[in-house]
């Protein structure tokens, strides 16, 4: 049945239709239209639009086809339009011709516009909820390994350590913008459209007002074509999901490259990788490898939707039929990754001993050999190239600094003495750094008691 027959004197040709439809996607918020609906149905009844009685037929139909859709025994069909036709068909079989009440001063527009707000609003709150599940695993292991020394990178170059702590609190920041972006784009969306019309309001004597607190909005929308038409939120998720989807993936990269023979810096859970059909001794990082493959995918949904809204006049056009199927996508994609990338890096070795091997290795103490000579009254730049000569004669030796005997220190120059190891050492040239936000344990340990307490809001 269609809601728009009367106008029309031929059938939908039938490629037409399931080109049209949107059943097939938007049935993913069936118990959303219907919570708008009983809104809707109670602010008309109490502006005298609906009688009480009437109210309650409606309320009573709509909350059965609810519970008959979540428990199965109603099931969707391929000649509804869309999932707004399918509730109002379905309440009209079931409550009759008080049924074809339920549209007054509304059209699918708003409705959508409900629908939809309504479904991505929990979901905002469905992700936030998960990235915090994903800080919580992040922060016990930064607590284990606030002494976990390792190699920080420039250029994919070992530069200076860090600890593993230090590392992956890098992540904790960026998790953590994420969720405020997610609370940001929570108050701007969370305004009621219900109410817009078509796009021009109604005649009917709506209380928009009440609407939009029945169903936990801060207000209703202030003006009816953009209540209609926009979709900034979307573009605005999206986008938060994309930033969130690009930081798993460069953890996802760096979990791949630490995993490699080369680095051998984690283990991974068994439980966490795969095998190959071929080489059997492989293990394989390939959830970090999805995460960062699914990247694409978000973003693709960020730029699709952005291209499909950019050369739309006002008000509502059927191009934003468009925006459900990606969202949709790109909002389980994300969750997906999420709650997968906090399963494996929960359950992920960190090896200690070959971490710190690496640091020794790579020169990270250049620079605190430096200073150790600026601290006695070489200048800078002097002292710069003393160490690079050093490293130098480390390559050709293939030894680390700190293995070099005090006499070939002092051959380069006699200002070295045998407090130079000691200056040198992994443990001092990470301990040292004690400016906030710097590796030092003691501004780690304050760094953590932050996070406990944030985590603990
Ligand atoms: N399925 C439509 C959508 O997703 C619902 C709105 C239909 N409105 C209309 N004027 N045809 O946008």
């Amino acid at each position: 049945m269609k809601l728009w027959g009367g106008r029309f004197t031929k059938e939908t040709n039938q490629l037409a239709h399931n080109f049209n439809a949107s059943l097939p996607f938007d049935r993913k918020f069936y118990s959303q239209d219907i919570d708008g609906s009983i809104a809707h149905v109670t602010m008309l009844a109490k502006q005298g639009i609906l009688t009480d009685a009437e109210k309650e037929q409606i309320i009573a139909g709509l909350t059965s086809i609810k519970e008959d859709i979540t428990n199965g025994t109603l099931e969707f069909n391929e000649t509804s339009e869309d999932i707004h036709s399918f509730v109002e068909e379905n309440l009209i079989d079931r409550v009759g011709d008080v049924g074809k009440k339920l549209h007054t001063g509304r059209s699918r527009n708003d409705q959508v516009a409900l629908d939809m707000r309504l479904y991505t609003r929990d979901e905002v709150l469905a992700v936030d909820e998960l990235l915090k599940e994903l800080l919580t695993a992040l922060l016990t292991i930064m607590k284990e390994h606030t002494e976990t020394y390792m190699p920080g990178f420039t250029h994919l170059q070992k530069a200076q350590p860090v600890t593993l702590a230090h590392h992956v609190g890098a992540y904790f920041e960026m998790f953590k913008r994420d969720r405020s972006r997610l609370s940001d784009i929570y108050k701007r969306m969370n305004y009621c459209p219900l109410g817009s019309g078509a796009l021009a309001g109604t005649t009917y004597p709506l209380d928009r007002n009440y609407t939009a607190s029945l169903l936990g909005f801060d207000g209703p929308t202030l003006n009816s074509m953009d209540g209609v038409s926009d979709r900034d939120y979307l573009i605005e998720f999206l986008s938060a999901l994309s930033t969130i989807m690009m930081h798993l993936s460069r953890f996802s990269e760096e979990v791949i490259i630490w995993n490699s023979n080369e680095y051998r810096f984690v283990e991974l859970d068994d439980a966490y990788s795969t095998g190959s059909s071929i080489m059997p001794q492989k293990k394989n990082p390939d959830i970090a490898e999805l995460v960062r493959g699914k990247t694409g995918r978000v973003y693709g949904a960020l730029f699709s939707l952005l291209t499909t809204m950019k050369g739309l006049p006002l008000a509502y056009n059927k191009d934003m039929q468009e925006d459900k199927e990606l969202t949709f996508d790109a909002i389980d994609t994300a969750k997906g990754c999420i709650v997968l990338f906090t399963g494996m890096i929960a359950s992920t070795t960190f090896r200690k001993d070959v971490m710190e091997e690496s640091a020794k290795k790579g020169f990270t103490n250049a620079t605190d050999a430096a200073d150790y000579l600026v601290n006695h009254g070489v200048p800078f730049r002097d002292a710069h190239g003393i160490v690079g000569q050093l490293v130098l004669y480390c390559i050709d030796k293939n030894i680390a600094l700190d293995d070099m005997t005090l006499e070939e220190f002092q051959a380069v120059s006699p200002v070295f003495q045998s407090d130079i190891y000691e200056a040198i050492s992994l443990k001092t040239c990470v301990e040292k750094r004690l400016t906030i936000g710097a590796p030092g344990k003691a501004v780690m340990d304050q760094v953590i008691a932050i996070y406990d307490a944030y985590l603990a809001e």
